[in-house]
């Protein structure tokens, strides 16, 4: 039977982005935990949602959480002196963890415990074990778990996963990532194993791996050889005294990671250096290879016009794949929206555990080699 003309050319239209109805009915009761600095991009996102409603803060320091929410023009928010008091108190749909690495673990399985929704920020943990201990209430739960990598977002991080995916690379055989900053070791609770426990590794270095590890699928990391290092921040020279003398993690990691698939990743990461880049992520392919330049202060995104290396017709060349704009919402209003979307449909989580769970076990795994001084195998604990 001849088909109609529209009937035609409805064969080379893309379907409809699914776009998911806001249900204004009902308002999420929503809480945050930890009211320090990266909370204010939270509040500012959850205040641009017209189906959220903060109804609770919890922060360790007397008066922060009350200060916070009035300075964000928050009102009628019960703040607590940590999160098991607001967990007791309070009947939330959703928590956004945003305290220091430490205590993210116990946070979140808390929530996760008492049947709420969490959105937790990056890194998911310090250690491995903690990532699965956090997976294990995940899934006895029922919730749903996003971690917060906001650069997962971006049209020109997809591009990468787009290249990947549409086979342009052929097989993929190594992959070098990472980045730095010349100078910019942050201060405050970022520099003390008591509350960051770990340094750039888990602060940037996470991002530079899911850059890379997210375009080709997160494959299970088998072996690693890592290296720390915290000349910078421990140096009177580099540091502010009062900030050398309690710094206790890493300024600078290195390793050389095996993935499952024969896939060789060469990653470094610096808080500091005496260079302005350790180097671009570069993804080699068996068809094609894929250069990403690095940005002076790595903070997860692409730092120009990526490149693509190939052979045509027996001819070497290169294709400039220019910066996409992003449109729309800002990258957390993305973030925070794609988690309330995910509880509205029951899943899935938009930045799911199991493959952060990947992300945790390579930091983890650099982070103990280093200490050990070898190379090491990942082994990922039953979950
Ligand atoms: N996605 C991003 O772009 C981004 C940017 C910056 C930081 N972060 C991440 O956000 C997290 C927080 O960073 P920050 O700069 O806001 O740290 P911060 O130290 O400024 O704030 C953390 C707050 O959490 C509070 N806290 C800790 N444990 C608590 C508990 N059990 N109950 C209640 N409050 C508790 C602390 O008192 C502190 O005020 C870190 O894990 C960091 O890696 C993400």
């Amino acid at each position: 039977m001849a088909q109609s003309a529209d009937a035609v050319l409805n064969q080379f239209q893309k379907p409809e982005a699914e776009t998911k109805p806001v249900q204004t009915g009902k308002k999420f009761k929503v809480g945050i935990i930890g009211t320090g600095w990266i909370a204010e991009s939270h509040v500012l996102s959850y205040k641009n949602m017209p189906d959220v409603e903060i109804v609770a803060g919890a922060d360790l320091i007397p008066g922060k959480a009350e200060a916070f929410f009035e300075a964000y023009g928050v009102e009628n928010v019960h703040c607590y002196p940590d999160h098991t008091a607001m967990l007791a108190s309070e009947e939330l749909d959703a928590v956004s963890v945003c305290t220091y690495n430490t205590t993210h673990a116990v946070c979140t399985i808390d929530a996760l415990k008492k049947g709420v929704h969490v959105l937790l920020e990056k890194p998911m943990t310090v250690t491995l074990q903690e990532a699965v201990d956090i997976m294990k209430a995940e899934k006895e739960s029922g919730k749903i778990l996003s971690i917060g990598f906001q650069p997962r977002f971006d049209a020109n991080m997809q591009m990468i996963k787009k290249i990947v995916e549409a086979g342009t690379l052929g097989d993929v055989y190594y992959i070098q990532t990472g980045g730095g900053r010349r100078r910019g070791i942050p201060n405050s609770t970022f520099i003390e194993k008591k509350t960051a426990g770990i340094g750039a590794l888990g602060d940037i270095g996470c991002y530079s791996l899911d850059m890379v590890l997210n375009a080709i699928g997160y494959p299970k990391p088998l072996t690693v050889s890592g290296y720390t290092s915290d000349f910078f921040g421990k140096s009177m020279e580099y540091s502010l005294p009062e900030n050398a003398s309690r710094f206790n993690v890493d300024d600078f990691a290195a390793a050389f990671i095996r993935l499952d698939g024969g896939i060789i990743l060469d990653f470094r990461i610096a808080w500091a250096m005496h260079l302005d880049t350790p180097g671009d992520t570069i993804i080699m392919g068996k068809k094609a290879s894929l250069r990403i330049p690095s940005t002076d202060c790595w903070n997860g995104s692409v730092g120009g016009p990526m490149k693509l290396y190939q052979e045509i017709a027996g001819e070497q060349v290169e294709t400039v794949i220019p910066i996409i704009e992003n449109k729309g919402p800002g990258l957390f209003d993305k973030k925070i929206r794609s988690f309330l979307d995910a509880i509205l449909s029951n899943g899935p989580s938009p930045v799911p555990s199991s493959q952060i769970l990947y992300n945790q076990a390579i930091l983890d795994g650099i982070a103990r080699s280093a200490e050990l001084g070898r190379e090491i195998e990942i082994e990922i604990p039953e979950i």
